[in-house]
């Protein structure tokens, strides 16, 4: 089976809730070893139990993914605690707020950008500094969004963010393809987490959203994790420089 990660490290930032935590619990039940970093240390230790009860293998780690000295010692962790750097998802973010554009403060756009763009920029320097000393193959996936692949009414500062992670990854993806490391990016639809739970729970705003859904339904996080695994594992050893679509058919 060519999507298990046995013997490999994993990371996943923004780990103590929604998509990360899915990710690093289906990743731990792969075989990986899996680094939970989440800003909120409780929320990590969170799903470190949950994982532990599973006879999984984890560690959490407090990280906020803007602040790089705070990314470095989260990558040191992964290095100290299991040896080595295989596989990241880059998944920490904010959610988006509805405003038009003029109606934003510089510290708002910063805010946004600083977590969900530096953020993965951050983090994937680091990790390709690991995984560039180590060598061998490795895999970072990061994740964007569906909305990073057009444009949303009134999410301008979260939209510009989640199209530069997906140039972010399809320029890194070149820069590595050379030395083994694939970078690839998922971009998720609506998708059933708690930042999105201000919408899931609004009757009709849920309509509303559920209106433009081709499978008239929300994505669960574990069908993101799906994704996620497979872009980590082997299974996907040519793809580098995609932006995956998980979406049930919003985008098209
Ligand atoms: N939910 C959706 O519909 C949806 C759709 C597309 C993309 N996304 C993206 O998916 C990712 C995960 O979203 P989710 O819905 O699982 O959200 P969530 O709110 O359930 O989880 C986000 C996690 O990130 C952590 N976090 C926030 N800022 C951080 C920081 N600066 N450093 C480290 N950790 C931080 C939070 O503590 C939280 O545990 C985000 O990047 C989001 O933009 C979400």
């Amino acid at each position: 089976m060519k999507h298990r990660l046995d013997g490999r490290v994993a990371l996943v930032t923004g780990a103590g809730s929604g998509m990360g935590r899915a990710a690093s619990q289906l990743m731990a039940q792969a075989g990986a070893s899996v680094v939970v970093a989440d800003k909120d240390l409780a929320a990590a230790q969170q799903t470190v139990a949950l994982i532990e009860a599973a006879s999984g293998v984890a560690g959490a780690v407090q990280a906020d993914v803007s602040v790089e000295n705070e990314v470095a010692a989260m990558v040191a962790y992964a290095v100290d605690r299991y040896g080595r750097l295989d596989c990241a998802f880059n998944n920490a973010g904010v959610p988006a707020s509805d405003k038009s554009i003029e109606t934003y403060s510089l510290n708002a756009f910063n805010r946004t950008v600083s977590v969900n763009l530096t953020g993965v920029f951050l983090c994937m320097k680091h990790q390709i500094l690991q995984m560039r000393r180590q060598g061998g193959p490795a895999a970072i996936v990061n994740n964007a969004s569906a909305w990073g692949t057009g444009g949303w009414a009134g999410a301008a500062p979260y939209v510009a963010s989640k199209a530069g992670v997906i140039g972010l990854t399809k320029s890194a993806a070149l820069d590595l393809a050379g030395v083994g490391i694939r970078v690839n990016a998922v971009c998720p639809g609506l998708i059933a987490t708690p930042m999105s739970k201000g919408l899931v729970d609004d009757p009709a705003g849920a309509a509303m959203a559920l209106g433009k859904q081709p499978m008239g339904r929300f994505g669960q996080p574990e069908e993101v994790a799906e994704a996620v695994l497979w872009l980590c594992s082997d299974a996907s050893s040519f793809v580098t420089g995609t932006a995956m679509m998980v979406d049930g058919g919003w985008v098209i």
